[in-house]
């Protein structure tokens, strides 16, 4: 870069041709490189450059020629400024890339994935609509009479403090359901025997939350009511269950428990084994993994719904659906199906 023309003469004409030969010769230079770039700033912008000592310069133009000298100057400055604007916006990084075209969709086209909770219902559904279960839903707001009362679980019976219920504040007698097994009493109310349900559904209950307790959750309640149903064949249906979704080798046992609407009442147990230490851990050392409950359904169940106790019996079951994707994914921590980071769910995004 040459011409070092700077000092003012006492000719304010040529000192006019002057400052627009180097404004001219600014405006043809052509910035590749950042050393380029600050060898300009240093010789024009700079406190020491030109632009600056023609500035002071200016102080000693008499008053009457000023206007004209100081357009000059100000075109010069311009022409300056502009050679950097024009480096800095075609060697910068980070061009924004909204100012391209603001119509533009920038976002990607990733295809989203089932949730983990509703891939392991649907196997379930699957497993069970293969030996002719039938889907039957019910209300998540339900009456006091569907979620306890008639589940033979009368006001100030035990067990109903098994079940933290939140009630409905403007309307006591309506409560979020504690449960799906409420879906048995309004299907047996409005279908006849033979009966072969399964209720998958969100279920509230006013629990404290931690990694293995939330106040909503999903269950999948079973109900087989007809003629000579037993207690066999439950046990059979749940190992059956149990292999399908666990695996071929897959074995189950079941302890006695109660629960009011289910008369003899059990727990369900599916072998987890124990070869590592996290299966210590999490079948506390038994080797065995509680899934559910079940047992053959409670006559007085059955009169409350009109169906004759006398003619037909039946068995039901219900279970956690976060329990089981906890145990199937490995997950420790039921928090993490309702925070929907996107993390946790692309992890699931090549199952159907
Ligand atoms: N309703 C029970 C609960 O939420 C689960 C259950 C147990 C359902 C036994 C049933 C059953 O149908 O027979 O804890």
């Amino acid at each position: 870069m040459c011409c070092d023309q700077s000092k003012y003469t006492q000719n304010n004409t040529s000192v006019i041709k002057k400052i627009n030969e180097i404004a001219s010769f600014v405006e043809g230079l052509n910035l590749k490189t950042h050393e380029e770039l600050e060898d300009f700033k240093s010789k024009y912008k700079n406190k020491s450059g030109v632009l600056n000592s023609l500035f002071n310069e200016f102080k000693n133009i008499p008053n009457n020629e000023k206007k004209e000298v100081g357009k000059a100057l100000n075109d010069l400055k311009n022409t300056i400024n502009k050679k950097l604007n024009s480096f800095e916006a075609n060697n910068t990084t980070t061009q924004e890339t909204i100012s391209d075209d603001l119509t533009k969709n920038t976002l990607s086209n990733s295809i989203g994935s089932c949730h983990p909770l509703s891939l392991v219902e649907n196997q379930i559904i699957k497993i069970f609509s293969s030996i002719g279960f039938n889907l039957s839903e019910g209300p998540e707001i339900e009456d006091d009479w569907h979620n306890f009362t008639a589940l033979n679980t009368p006001e100030d019976h035990p067990a109903r403090d098994m079940q933290d219920t939140f009630f409905v504040q403007t309307n006591p007698s309506k409560l979020l359901r504690s449960h799906t097994s409420s879906v048995q009493i309004r299907h047996m109310t409005e279908n006849n025997p033979p009966i072969r349900i399964l209720s998958p559904g969100r279920v509230y209950r006013n629990e404290a939350i931690s990694s293995r307790a939330h106040c909503l959750f999903h269950q999948i309640e079973g109900l087989y009511i007809d003629k000579n149903v037993s207690f066999a064949d439950l046990k059979k249906t749940l190992l059956f269950f149990a292999k399908s979704f666990f695996g071929e080798k897959s074995k189950i046992r079941l302890r006695p428990s109660y629960f009011p609407f289910t008369e003899p009442s059990a727990e369900v147990d599916v072998y987890w084994g124990l070869k590592t230490e996290s299966d210590y851990r999490i079948t506390k050392g038994t080797g065995w993994l509680e899934i559910m409950g079940c047992g053959m359904v409670d006559p007085n169940v059955l009169k409350n719904c009109n169906i004759d106790q006398e003619k037909y019996s039946g068995y039901a079951f219900g279970m956690g659906i976060e329990r089981i994707a906890m145990l199937k994914y490995k997950v420790d921590d039921i928090r993490v199906f309702y925070e929907n980071d996107i993390r946790f769910l692309n992890q699931f995004s090549s199952q159907l």
